[in-house]
């Protein structure tokens, strides 16, 4: 099936989105994005995300956000008109193109916006149901990640090197040796005195949208979140592991580093916190995701 795209408030077939190679998201890397994720034909936390990529534009010194009322819109026929039942509608916002290379911004701004949808299985994959094995890799990107730049060099060589070593995913490092992040998504642990930790917000993460709803979800079940950074040493020691994100919602990681994470298998904590949040996006765990309740 062809896919239907969005470019510059024009749907057209993905293949044939055209934009200029003076386009400083090419030459600059110069835009910012966002990933929501769709779960059955319904978009989970587009307010969140539409709230992320208006920061992320100001941070940038963009002058204005593209209306919100039309991005809204765009998700929603990109969702139809591609027929997703599940998967996600990327929405990309660069600087657009002067027809020259010039650092400088310019002051006006004419923003290339581009969107596309993927249909994709995100509760029901093996990544959700047998964990992630993970290596990791310092992290070596830039000071401001909490914007969610297109500057995903150092993410995509972690990645990269994650496939060649033949795992599935890198979780980031920083020189002080406290985990970071993975490479597209935050990495929570559960540690061995039964603590859900995950990295408190500041420009060193991005601020995950999973992540938020995932501790709302976590916060009316009862449970405690620390929210403080953890150590690799504290990772590979802890007795559960998982990553969040929009395209892998909340999947288990169970190896570091070659190492297994406590049984090397996904962990109740982690299995108990996936229903939580199946269940917050209005999907019947029961139904969607029946593995959950079986022994690991
Ligand atoms: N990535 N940290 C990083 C570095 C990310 O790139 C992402 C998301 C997250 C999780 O954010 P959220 O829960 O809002 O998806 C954390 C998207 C999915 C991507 O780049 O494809």
């Amino acid at each position: 099936m062809v896919k239907l795209a969005w470019l510059n408030g024009v749907y057209l077939a993905a293949d044939e989105a055209r934009v200029s190679p003076f386009d400083r998201g090419f030459l600059f890397a110069d835009g910012v994005y966002e990933v929501t994720a769709v779960y059955n034909g319904q978009l989970i936390d587009l307010d969140l995300h539409l709230d992320r990529l208006e920061r992320s534009l100001r941070e940038l010194g963009f002058p204005a956000a593209p209306d919100r009322g039309e991005l809204a819109a765009v998700h929603r026929r990109l969702i139809v008109d591609n027929d997703i039942r599940e998967g996600y509608i990327y929405l990309q916002v660069t600087r657009g193109a002067y027809g020259a290379r010039d650092f400088a911004a310019p002051a006006l701004v004419r923003p290339t916006c581009f969107a596309f949808a993927e249909a994709k299985p995100l509760i029901d994959t093996l990544a959700a149901r047998e964990g992630l094995k993970v290596i990791t890799t310092p992290d070596i990107r830039w000071a401001r990640r909490d914007i969610k730049s297109t500057g995903l060099l150092a993410q995509a060589l972690a990645k990269t090197y994650a496939r060649n070593a033949g795992v599935d995913d890198a979780w980031m490092v920083g020189a002080d040796g406290f985990v970071t992040e993975g490479a597209s998504a935050n990495a929570w642990i559960v540690n061995p005195d039964g603590d859900i930790v995950t990295r408190e917000l500041s420009s060193t993460i991005l601020a995950g949208v999973t992540r938020a709803r995932l501790a709302v979800a976590l916060a009316e079940a009862g449970l405690r979140l620390q929210q403080r950074s953890f150590t690799l040493e504290e990772a590979v020691a802890a007795r559960e592991a998982f990553s969040t994100s929009a395209t892998t919602l909340v999947a288990p990681v169970i190896q570091i580093d070659g190492l297994p994470v406590g049984n090397g298998r996904p962990g109740p904590v982690t299995r108990r916190l996936q229903g939580l949040y199946y269940s917050a996006i209005g999907a019947d765990p029961g139904r969607a995701a029946p593995w959950l309740f079986q022994e690991s």
